[in-house]
């Protein structure tokens, strides 16, 4: 089926940020002393705040009381925010603004659905915003990734079938999310993705539009 719509991932297919959430989440799991390096990050990839926290509590047989729960999900986020000041155009990931001309160019329609709450700050920090049709973030969702929510909300918002859009994804959660929504999938800067993706590229500079759309 000829692709009308692209629905990209924030975090680790447009921007760097996916670095920025890791180095905060480590924080973190030190503080509560459990043992976290690239490997157990990869479980959180993708999924939302709240799931992260009580995934690294998980890991680490750890339990807490509900305001301590609240007191880290926030000093996780001032910390992840006061990583990404200086964010601009520059961590934009390889190929992301030459696609984003191109299918725009096409009028291919264009949307970000990611787990972030923090989506729209970032897109106007990249000066990205009005490339998209739709931004479809973890304030705008009941379930979050790997439920297919987000990418629906997106195809929806298009007017078009999941099966006739795109998504881009770097997290096996956002992979699934994809698969389950009918979407064709497609794997982008996570060689853990590779397996599992209908399609990978080590990133978007390798991807040609003109072959599916
Ligand atoms: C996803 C990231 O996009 O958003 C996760 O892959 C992150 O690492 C999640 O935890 C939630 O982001 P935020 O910005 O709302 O804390
Ligand atoms: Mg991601």
């Amino acid at each position: 089926m000829k692709i009308k719509g692209l629905l990209f991932d924030l975090d680790g297919v447009i921007v760097t940020t996916e670095h920025n959430h890791f180095v905060a989440w480590k924080r973190t799991a030190d503080e509560l002393g459990v043992p976290f390096t690239e490997r157990e990050n990869e479980q959180l990839k993708g999924i939302s705040r709240i799931d992260s926290l009580k995934m690294i509590l998980k890991m680490g047989n750890v339990f807490i009381s509900e305001s301590e729960f609240d007191a880290l999900l926030k000093s996780k986020n001032d910390f992840y925010l006061e990583s990404i000041q200086e964010l601009n155009q520059s961590d934009l990931l390889p190929g992301v603004m030459d696609l984003l001309l191109k299918a725009k160019a096409q009028g291919i329609k264009l949307g970000v659905g990611s787990s972030s709450k923090n989506a729209n700050f970032i897109l106007g920090l990249l000066g990205i915003a009005d490339f998209f049709d739709v931004v479809v973030d973890g304030n705008g969702v009941s379930d979050p990734k790997p439920h297919p929510e987000v990418f629906l909300n997106g195809a929806k918002a298009f007017g078009f079938l999941p099966a006739e859009c795109i998504v881009f994804e770097d997290a096996t959660s956002g992979i699934q999310a994809a698969k389950t929504g009918g979407f064709l999938d497609i794997g982008v800067g996570n060689p853990e993705v590779k397996e599992i993706a209908t399609n990978y590229y080590n990133d978007l500079t390798e991807f040609r539009l003109e072959d599916y759309a």
